[in-house]
């Protein structure tokens, strides 16, 4: 897909690896980036008047069910939806500091919030005779599980089988389902810990290539090396990302 005047709705675009897909795609294209904090939305504004924003709590399905059909009602055409906002919370069920009241919060935003923007977004996305993609952004953790983040893991291990299920069910249309499944990344989420990071600006790049090839599972940097010994021998995959730095 050329990746020039589409219509393209991305989330979590104000910080981190989406900030810098908004970066690299501003100008050519459309873009609807939908955030939580009306501050950096208007800051990402003034820097480019020419995109939409929307103001969105991704773990509130009811502000992800207004602010769908507000996009639905002022862009009847939708390219692509990147499904990129997560959050992903560290300490271990027997941490002190572990919260049962945010394992609902991290489970709503990195898969409920998907599943309820892709069903709300459909008529958008299935508009009589043009293609349109779905962009999932995921890790190598959805795969094979770090020790800690194990409700994160658990979420990008169900957006992994969301995103085939749905290839699957899409097939008789003109919507793909891709997936970008990213290694380490210098970004907000991951700062003060873990070593060998790619910056944002790489990922993002990276991810943008794959969407332009339209690859189904775009394993990137180390997470296709870290998918290739999974492959070949499972246990040493484990091993390598228990005590685990991939985000
Ligand atoms: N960084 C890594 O090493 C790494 C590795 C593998 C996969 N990934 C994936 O890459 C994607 C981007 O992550 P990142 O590293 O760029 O993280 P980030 O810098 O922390 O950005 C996360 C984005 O999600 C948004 N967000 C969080 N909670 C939200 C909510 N309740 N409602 C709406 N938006 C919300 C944030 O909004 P604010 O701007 O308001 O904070 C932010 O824009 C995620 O899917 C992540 O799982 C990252």
């Amino acid at each position: 897909m050329r990746l020039r005047d589409l219509n393209i709705v991305i989330t979590g675009g104000t910080s981190g690896i989406g900030r810098e897909i908004v970066d690299q795609l501003v100008g050519d294209n459309q873009l609807i980036v939908m955030g939580r904090s009306v501050l950096k939305l208007a800051d990402l504004k003034h820097l480019y008047p020419g995109i939409r924003t929307y103001v969105c709590d991704l773990s509130d399905l009811a502000d992800v069910k207004r602010a769908g059909e507000q996009i639905l009602k002022n862009h009847t055409q939708i390219d692509v939806l990147m499904n990129n906002a997560a959050v992903q919370y560290t300490p271990r069920f027997l941490d002190d500091d572990f919260r049962f009241e945010k394992i609902e919060y991290e489970i709503t935003v990195n898969f409920t919030a998907i599943c309820v923007l892709i069903a709300l977004l459909l008529p958008g996305l299935r508009h009589k005779g043009h293609r349109a993609i779905i962009l999932n952004v995921s890790s190598v953790l959805g795969m094979v599980p770090k020790t800690n983040s194990a409700v994160y893991c658990a979420s990008k291990g169900a957006l992994n089988i969301l995103s085939q299920s749905l290839r699957y069910q899409f097939e008789q249309t003109d919507i793909r389902v891709l997936q970008a499944v990213l290694p380490l990344v210098e970004t907000p989420m991951t700062a003060g810990r873990g070593k060998g990071k790619i910056s944002a600006a790489s990922a993002a790049s990276s991810i943008l290539s794959g969407l332009e090839k339209e690859v189904s599972d775009h394993f990137i940097g180390m997470a296709k090396y870290l998918r290739l010994i999974h492959y070949i021998f499972p246990p040493l995959a484990r091993k390598i990302l228990k005590g685990g730095s991939p985000s």
